[in-house]
Protein backbone atom coordinates (compact mmCIF):
# COMPACT_ATOMS: atom_id res chain seq x y z
CA UNK A 1 0.00 0.00 0.00
CA UNK A 2 2.18 3.23 -1.14
CA UNK A 3 2.01 5.56 1.96
CA UNK A 4 1.17 9.11 0.38
CA UNK A 5 4.24 11.00 1.12
CA UNK A 6 6.71 10.53 3.97
CA UNK A 7 5.35 8.41 6.67
CA UNK A 8 6.27 9.46 9.97
CA UNK A 9 7.16 6.24 12.34
CA UNK A 10 5.23 6.27 16.20
CA UNK A 11 7.92 6.52 19.03
CA UNK A 12 8.29 2.92 20.47
CA UNK A 13 6.47 4.86 23.63
CA UNK A 14 3.81 2.21 24.83
CA UNK A 15 0.79 4.12 26.47
CA UNK A 16 0.26 2.46 29.66
CA UNK A 17 -2.42 4.60 31.65
CA UNK A 18 -5.98 4.59 29.31
CA UNK A 19 -9.28 5.92 30.07
CA UNK A 20 -11.44 4.05 27.55
CA UNK A 21 -14.48 5.83 25.95
CA UNK A 22 -16.31 3.57 24.34
CA UNK A 23 -20.11 2.57 23.11
CA UNK A 24 -20.39 -1.00 23.21
CA UNK A 25 -20.97 -2.17 20.18
CA UNK A 26 -19.68 -5.60 19.78
CA UNK A 27 -16.06 -4.37 18.01
CA UNK A 28 -16.01 -2.77 21.49
CA UNK A 29 -16.34 -5.63 23.23
CA UNK A 30 -14.15 -7.27 22.10
CA UNK A 31 -11.85 -4.11 22.42
CA UNK A 32 -12.76 -4.20 25.79
CA UNK A 33 -11.85 -8.07 26.46
CA UNK A 34 -8.36 -7.30 24.74
CA UNK A 35 -7.93 -4.16 27.05
CA UNK A 36 -9.10 -6.00 30.59
CA UNK A 37 -6.85 -8.72 29.19
CA UNK A 38 -3.52 -6.78 28.93
CA UNK A 39 -0.28 -6.55 30.82
CA UNK A 40 0.86 -3.21 28.90
CA UNK A 41 -2.72 -1.65 29.81
CA UNK A 42 -4.21 0.02 33.10
CA UNK A 43 -7.12 0.70 32.50
CA UNK A 44 -7.82 4.02 34.99
CA UNK A 45 -11.66 4.00 33.50
CA UNK A 46 -14.07 3.22 31.11
CA UNK A 47 -16.33 6.00 30.28
CA UNK A 48 -19.42 5.62 28.24
CA UNK A 49 -21.25 7.26 25.25
CA UNK A 50 -24.49 6.67 23.04
CA UNK A 51 -23.56 5.80 19.46
CA UNK A 52 -23.98 2.06 18.55
CA UNK A 53 -26.81 1.89 21.10
CA UNK A 54 -28.95 4.28 23.69
CA UNK A 55 -26.49 5.01 26.55
CA UNK A 56 -28.47 3.27 28.84
CA UNK A 57 -27.78 0.22 26.62
CA UNK A 58 -23.95 1.05 26.00
CA UNK A 59 -23.04 1.69 30.08
CA UNK A 60 -25.25 -2.25 30.57
CA UNK A 61 -23.06 -3.07 27.88
CA UNK A 62 -19.99 -2.53 29.43
CA UNK A 63 -20.79 -3.18 32.97
CA UNK A 64 -22.03 -6.29 32.29
CA UNK A 65 -19.04 -7.56 30.08
CA UNK A 66 -16.63 -5.92 32.68
CA UNK A 67 -19.02 -7.93 35.63
CA UNK A 68 -18.75 -10.95 33.64
CA UNK A 69 -14.85 -11.25 32.56
CA UNK A 70 -13.12 -9.27 35.15
CA UNK A 71 -15.44 -9.08 38.19
CA UNK A 72 -13.15 -7.33 41.09
CA UNK A 73 -11.09 -5.92 38.95
CA UNK A 74 -12.25 -2.09 40.13
CA UNK A 75 -12.66 -0.54 36.69
CA UNK A 76 -14.30 2.51 37.47
CA UNK A 77 -17.09 2.89 34.64
CA UNK A 78 -18.52 6.47 34.20
CA UNK A 79 -21.58 7.55 32.50
CA UNK A 80 -21.24 9.71 29.38
CA UNK A 81 -23.39 11.75 26.53
CA UNK A 82 -26.86 10.21 25.62
CA UNK A 83 -26.82 12.38 22.34
CA UNK A 84 -24.41 13.84 20.53
CA UNK A 85 -23.41 17.97 20.75
CA UNK A 86 -26.26 18.45 17.93
CA UNK A 87 -29.35 16.17 17.24
CA UNK A 88 -29.39 12.86 18.52
CA UNK A 89 -27.36 9.19 17.59
CA UNK A 90 -28.61 6.98 14.98
CA UNK A 91 -27.59 3.70 16.75
CA UNK A 92 -26.81 0.66 14.61
CA UNK A 93 -28.83 -2.40 16.08
CA UNK A 94 -28.54 -3.79 12.62
CA UNK A 95 -24.71 -3.75 13.24
CA UNK A 96 -24.93 -4.73 16.43
CA UNK A 97 -27.80 -6.58 17.57
CA UNK A 98 -31.37 -5.53 19.43
CA UNK A 99 -29.42 -4.22 22.61
CA UNK A 100 -26.13 -3.73 21.08
CA UNK A 101 -24.12 -6.73 22.31
CA UNK A 102 -26.52 -8.96 20.56
CA UNK A 103 -25.08 -11.77 23.13
CA UNK A 104 -26.60 -12.41 26.86
CA UNK A 105 -24.85 -11.60 30.06
CA UNK A 106 -25.62 -11.95 33.17
CA UNK A 107 -27.13 -8.54 34.77
CA UNK A 108 -24.07 -6.36 36.26
CA UNK A 109 -23.64 -6.25 40.15
CA UNK A 110 -21.81 -3.00 39.75
CA UNK A 111 -22.64 0.20 39.16
CA UNK A 112 -21.49 3.12 37.27
CA UNK A 113 -19.03 5.49 38.96
CA UNK A 114 -20.61 8.50 41.06
CA UNK A 115 -18.93 11.20 38.34
CA UNK A 116 -20.00 11.39 34.85
CA UNK A 117 -17.59 10.85 32.20
CA UNK A 118 -17.08 14.31 31.68
CA UNK A 119 -15.75 15.24 35.45
CA UNK A 120 -14.19 11.31 35.09
CA UNK A 121 -12.00 11.88 32.41
CA UNK A 122 -10.79 15.78 33.64
CA UNK A 123 -10.14 14.60 37.21
CA UNK A 124 -7.85 11.78 35.95
CA UNK A 125 -6.35 13.49 33.73
CA UNK A 126 -5.11 15.89 36.01
CA UNK A 127 -4.30 13.66 38.54
CA UNK A 128 -1.85 12.83 36.41
CA UNK A 129 -0.46 15.60 33.81
CA UNK A 130 0.63 14.16 31.06
CA UNK A 131 0.40 9.99 31.86
CA UNK A 132 -3.26 9.47 30.94
CA UNK A 133 -3.88 8.25 27.42
CA UNK A 134 -7.67 8.28 26.27
CA UNK A 135 -8.81 5.26 23.53
CA UNK A 136 -11.86 7.03 22.17
CA UNK A 137 -13.79 4.14 20.31
CA UNK A 138 -17.69 6.11 19.92
CA UNK A 139 -18.78 9.11 19.01
CA UNK A 140 -15.96 12.05 20.44
CA UNK A 141 -18.55 13.53 22.42
CA UNK A 142 -17.66 13.14 25.94
CA UNK A 143 -13.98 13.39 25.16
CA UNK A 144 -14.92 16.90 23.43
CA UNK A 145 -16.60 18.35 26.38
CA UNK A 146 -13.97 17.20 28.82
CA UNK A 147 -11.64 19.31 26.64
CA UNK A 148 -14.63 22.61 26.03
CA UNK A 149 -12.92 25.69 27.90
CA UNK A 150 -10.12 23.76 29.63
CA UNK A 151 -6.97 24.17 28.28
CA UNK A 152 -5.52 22.30 31.00
CA UNK A 153 -6.98 18.93 30.48
CA UNK A 154 -5.51 19.62 26.97
CA UNK A 155 -2.29 19.67 28.40
CA UNK A 156 -2.76 16.63 30.79
CA UNK A 157 -4.05 14.57 28.38
CA UNK A 158 -0.85 12.58 26.28
CA UNK A 159 -2.46 11.77 23.79
CA UNK A 160 -5.74 10.30 21.72
CA UNK A 161 -6.34 7.15 19.49
CA UNK A 162 -9.26 7.60 18.26
CA UNK A 163 -11.29 5.27 15.87
CA UNK A 164 -12.85 6.99 13.04
CA UNK A 165 -12.46 8.60 9.83
CA UNK A 166 -11.97 7.48 6.42
CA UNK A 167 -9.51 9.74 4.72
CA UNK A 168 -8.73 7.97 1.89
CA UNK A 169 -10.96 5.62 1.61
CA UNK A 170 -15.10 5.50 1.05
CA UNK A 171 -17.07 5.72 4.31
CA UNK A 172 -19.35 3.62 6.37
CA UNK A 173 -22.39 5.27 6.96
CA UNK A 174 -22.32 7.82 3.41
CA UNK A 175 -19.74 7.47 0.88
CA UNK A 176 -17.78 10.28 2.46
CA UNK A 177 -18.36 9.18 6.42
CA UNK A 178 -17.42 6.71 9.01
CA UNK A 179 -20.12 6.41 11.67
CA UNK A 180 -18.13 7.65 14.98
CA UNK A 181 -17.16 10.94 13.26
CA UNK A 182 -20.30 10.78 11.31
CA UNK A 183 -22.46 10.80 14.52
CA UNK A 184 -20.77 13.55 16.13
CA UNK A 185 -18.72 15.67 13.56
CA UNK A 186 -18.92 18.54 15.72
CA UNK A 187 -17.02 17.52 18.48
CA UNK A 188 -15.07 15.85 15.97
CA UNK A 189 -13.98 18.70 15.42
CA UNK A 190 -13.39 20.60 18.58
CA UNK A 191 -11.10 17.45 18.99
CA UNK A 192 -9.03 17.28 16.17
CA UNK A 193 -8.25 21.15 16.77
CA UNK A 194 -7.67 21.04 20.26
CA UNK A 195 -4.16 20.59 19.92
CA UNK A 196 -4.17 17.39 21.60
CA UNK A 197 -1.63 14.39 19.68
CA UNK A 198 -4.37 12.45 18.27
CA UNK A 199 -3.68 9.06 16.58
CA UNK A 200 -6.32 8.86 14.17
CA UNK A 201 -7.24 5.30 12.80
CA UNK A 202 -10.30 5.36 10.15
CA UNK A 203 -11.67 2.81 7.61
CA UNK A 204 -7.72 3.11 5.91
CA UNK A 205 -6.89 0.91 8.23
CA UNK A 206 -9.79 -1.02 9.93
CA UNK A 207 -11.49 -2.01 6.19
CA UNK A 208 -8.45 -3.83 6.25
CA UNK A 209 -8.15 -5.54 9.63
CA UNK A 210 -10.79 -8.19 10.29
CA UNK A 211 -11.75 -11.82 11.60
CA UNK A 212 -13.56 -14.13 8.97
CA UNK A 213 -16.87 -16.32 8.66
CA UNK A 214 -14.18 -19.24 8.27
CA UNK A 215 -12.64 -18.75 11.22
CA UNK A 216 -15.02 -20.45 13.44
CA UNK A 217 -13.67 -22.23 16.52
CA UNK A 218 -9.83 -20.45 15.78
CA UNK A 219 -10.90 -17.05 16.19
CA UNK A 220 -10.11 -16.99 20.35
CA UNK A 221 -8.88 -20.37 21.65
CA UNK A 222 -9.02 -21.72 25.08
CA UNK A 223 -12.03 -21.62 27.56
CA UNK A 224 -11.82 -18.51 29.44
CA UNK A 225 -14.73 -16.58 29.98
CA UNK A 226 -13.20 -14.32 27.49
CA UNK A 227 -12.37 -16.40 24.74
CA UNK A 228 -15.91 -17.66 25.24
CA UNK A 229 -17.82 -14.39 25.30
CA UNK A 230 -15.26 -13.34 22.15
CA UNK A 231 -16.32 -16.07 20.62
CA UNK A 232 -20.12 -16.36 21.19
CA UNK A 233 -19.91 -12.37 20.01
CA UNK A 234 -18.40 -13.23 16.31
CA UNK A 235 -20.69 -16.38 16.02
CA UNK A 236 -23.60 -14.96 17.02
CA UNK A 237 -22.65 -11.72 14.74
CA UNK A 238 -22.32 -13.82 11.51
CA UNK A 239 -24.85 -15.91 12.44
CA UNK A 240 -27.27 -12.43 12.15
CA UNK A 241 -25.72 -11.17 9.09
CA UNK A 242 -25.99 -14.02 6.67
CA UNK A 243 -24.41 -11.56 3.84
CA UNK A 244 -21.13 -10.41 5.82
CA UNK A 245 -18.38 -12.76 5.75
CA UNK A 246 -15.73 -10.14 7.71
CA UNK A 247 -15.89 -8.78 10.98
CA UNK A 248 -13.78 -5.60 11.26
CA UNK A 249 -12.25 -5.17 13.68
CA UNK A 250 -12.60 -1.23 14.37
CA UNK A 251 -12.21 -0.36 17.68
CA UNK A 252 -9.69 -3.83 18.75
CA UNK A 253 -7.16 -2.39 16.03
CA UNK A 254 -7.48 1.00 18.18
CA UNK A 255 -6.60 -0.81 21.21
CA UNK A 256 -3.72 -3.04 19.61
CA UNK A 257 -2.17 0.52 18.36
CA UNK A 258 -2.30 1.57 21.76
CA UNK A 259 -0.33 -1.31 22.93
CA UNK A 260 1.70 -1.56 20.09
CA UNK A 261 2.17 1.55 18.16
CA UNK A 262 4.78 0.45 15.20
CA UNK A 263 1.43 -1.88 13.82
CA UNK A 264 0.98 1.54 11.90
CA UNK A 265 2.05 3.66 9.25
CA UNK A 266 1.31 7.39 9.86
CA UNK A 267 1.31 10.38 8.59
CA UNK A 268 1.19 13.66 10.04
CA UNK A 269 -2.16 16.32 9.45
CA UNK A 270 -4.33 18.63 10.27
CA UNK A 271 -7.50 17.08 10.22
CA UNK A 272 -11.40 19.22 9.54
CA UNK A 273 -14.51 17.33 9.49
CA UNK A 274 -17.22 18.40 7.43
CA UNK A 275 -20.15 19.37 9.78
CA UNK A 276 -23.07 20.15 7.30
CA UNK A 277 -24.80 19.22 3.90
CA UNK A 278 -24.22 15.95 1.95
CA UNK A 279 -20.95 15.07 3.02
CA UNK A 280 -21.42 15.89 6.65
CA UNK A 281 -18.95 13.37 8.55
CA UNK A 282 -16.11 13.90 6.17
CA UNK A 283 -12.71 14.06 7.38
CA UNK A 284 -10.13 15.93 5.33
CA UNK A 285 -6.38 15.46 5.73
CA UNK A 286 -3.91 18.36 4.84
CA UNK A 287 -0.64 16.48 5.03
CA UNK A 288 2.50 18.62 6.88
CA UNK A 289 2.56 19.57 9.89
CA UNK A 290 -0.30 19.01 13.00
CA UNK A 291 -1.57 17.23 15.32
CA UNK A 292 -2.98 14.06 14.06
CA UNK A 293 -0.81 11.39 12.71
CA UNK A 294 -3.49 9.87 10.24
CA UNK A 295 -3.11 5.99 10.29
CA UNK A 296 -2.64 4.73 6.20
CA UNK A 297 -0.97 1.71 6.52
CA UNK A 298 -1.17 -1.21 9.36
CA UNK A 299 0.25 -4.62 9.74
CA UNK A 300 -2.64 -7.01 9.24
CA UNK A 301 -0.96 -10.02 10.57
CA UNK A 302 0.54 -8.72 13.33
CA UNK A 303 -2.87 -6.46 14.63
CA UNK A 304 -4.94 -9.67 14.46
CA UNK A 305 -2.22 -11.55 16.23
CA UNK A 306 -2.37 -9.41 19.21
CA UNK A 307 -6.14 -9.11 19.05
CA UNK A 308 -6.34 -13.19 19.19
CA UNK A 309 -3.52 -13.77 21.94
CA UNK A 310 -5.42 -10.78 24.05
CA UNK A 311 -8.78 -12.63 24.14
CA UNK A 312 -7.87 -16.06 23.93
CA UNK A 313 -6.70 -17.81 27.25
O1 LIG B 1 -17.27 2.81 12.18
C1 LIG B 1 -16.93 1.87 13.14
C2 LIG B 1 -17.03 2.46 14.52
O2 LIG B 1 -18.38 2.88 14.78
C3 LIG B 1 -16.73 1.44 15.63
O3 LIG B 1 -16.22 2.11 16.73
C4 LIG B 1 -18.08 0.87 15.94
O4 LIG B 1 -18.14 0.33 17.25
C5 LIG B 1 -18.94 2.09 15.85
O5 LIG B 1 -18.84 2.79 17.08
CA1 LIG C 1 -17.36 1.81 18.89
Amino acid sequence: MEVLGPAIELSAKHMQRVVIDTDPGTDDALALLMALNSPDLRIEGITTVGGNATLAETTNNALRLVDHVAAGCDVPIAVGAERPARGSFSHAYHVHGADGLGVDLPAARLAPHPADAVEFLRDRALAAPGRIAVIALGPLTNVAAALDGQPEVAQAISEIVVMGGAVEVPGNVTPHAEFNIYEDPWSANAVFGSGVPVTLIGLDVTHRTAMHRDGGPRWFEGTSRSAQLGNRILANSFRERADVQEFYLHDPLAVAAAIEPELLTLRRAQVAVVTDGGERGRTVASYGDGPVKVALGVDVGRAVEIVRKLISN
